[in-house]
């Protein structure tokens, strides 16, 4: 057996280094490396398993013999480049928002729908990762007893919009201590001791930023259930990495938080975090790193006096669950894996 080659199609970004910390951490079967970005990475190298990679510019000839392509490198590129990758046979998995809605692309959270991965006509997408945060936990949840309304606040980490805006989120809390003036490059507002809404556009007609209708889009996509309601509010908060939201769904039967907390204690990819008495519940700074979603304050929703309503806040490592491991989990169910 031959191992695949595999190409990052963003190697020197937040979610590219992830991919390669994956690959090593969660010991995927690489025979070789690709380490692909723009030209302005010309130069640049990549540590991956002793091995140091040289950056190669990407191009429509990036992909000859290569297996598996991890894309990472926003919804232009994607669209660009994907089909040329698909062309030379590579299984895309794409990372950005390029396809994620196209009727014949799958779009998988492999908790959820692993299932859906072998429909795939070239390219599977991992779907946005406030969707991934919120959808692990509210999944086993709705399995059993069907959630027919949710309502998502996020609070999304600067990580989420890559390593410039971290960079962005570290210089401006430092020129505002020394109280140098400090002018934003990469998001929209002041992001120290600051907290604002998502830096995507928004849409005129609904008053709802493009983070929002993804996480509502994506949902019902992957649910596979178009009669959800779902309102979402997406908030940029001044924290280094990990998205965190704040939820209350509503289900069909009326549900208890102890139900709550048996569903989610047996859940693939969830970690209970729910310590009244020590005031404990999931942080950013706990889920940084982790590869589960953090589920705490579970409580029963008190402006639902009939018993269907449950809050909960969660937390969970975007660059990881969010984005790179997603799609490695993907990629580790593909017959690709083990090229013959
Ligand atoms: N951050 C997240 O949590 C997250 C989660 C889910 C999905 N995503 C998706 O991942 C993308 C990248 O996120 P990130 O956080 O890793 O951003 P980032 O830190 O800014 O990195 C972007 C990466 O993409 C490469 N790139 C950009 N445009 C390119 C082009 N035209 N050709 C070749 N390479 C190109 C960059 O290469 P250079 O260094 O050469 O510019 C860099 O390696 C986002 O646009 C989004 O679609 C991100």
């Amino acid at each position: 057996m031959k191992k695949p080659v595999v190409a990052i199609v963003c190697a020197t970004g937040a979610v590219g280094a992830e991919f390669v910390g994956c690959l090593t951490k969660r010991n995927f079967p690489v025979g070789r490396l690709k380490a692909l970005a723009s030209a302005r990475s010309a130069g640049k190298t990549v540590k991956f398993g002793g091995d140091t990679i040289a950056v190669e510019k990407l191009t429509e000839k990036s992909f000859e013999g290569v297996d598996i392509a991890l894309f990472s490198a926003g919804a232009s590129a994607s669209r660009e480049f994907a089909p040329s990758a698909v062309n030379a046979g590579a299984v895309v998995v794409d990372n950005s928002s390029a396809f994620r809605m196209a009727a014949d692309v799958p779009l998988v959270i492999p908790e959820i729908n692993a299932r859906r991965i072998t429909e795939h006509k070239g390219i599977i997408a991992n779907p946005n990762c406030s969707a991934i945060t919120a959808l692990v936990p509210l999944w086993p949840i709705h399995k059993k007893n069907r959630i027919k309304r949710m309502i998502i606040s996020t609070y999304q980490a600067a990580s989420g919009a890559g390593a410039a805006a971290m960079r962005e989120l570290e210089d401006s809390t430092r020129a505002y201590l020394d109280k140098r003036p400090f002018e934003p490059q990469v998001l929209p507002h002041r992001y120290a001791f600051n907290v604002f809404s998502h830096n995507t556009a928004i849409d005129p007609e609904t008053g709802y930023n493009d983070e929002e209708t993804k996480v509502m889009r994506e949902a019902r996509k992957i649910l596979e259930d178009d009669r959800i309601a779902i309102g979402v509010t997406c908030i940029r908060v001044p924290v280094l990495r990990a998205h965190s939201q704040s939820i209350t769904f509503e289900c069909e039967k009326p549900i208890t938080e102890a139900e709550v907390r048996t569903i989610l204690s047996d859940a693939t990819g969830v970690k209970i975090v729910d310590d009244r008495a020590r005031n404990y519940f999931p942080m950013p700074i706990d889920a940084s790193g982790q590869d589960d979603v953090l589920v705490g304050r579970i409580r029963k929703d008190l402006s639902d006096a009939s018993g269907h309503s449950i809050s909960m806040f969660v937390a969970a490592d975007q660059l990881l669950k969010g984005a790179a491991l997603n799609a490695i989990q993907i990629a580790e169910l593909l017959p690709e894996r083990v090229v013959a």
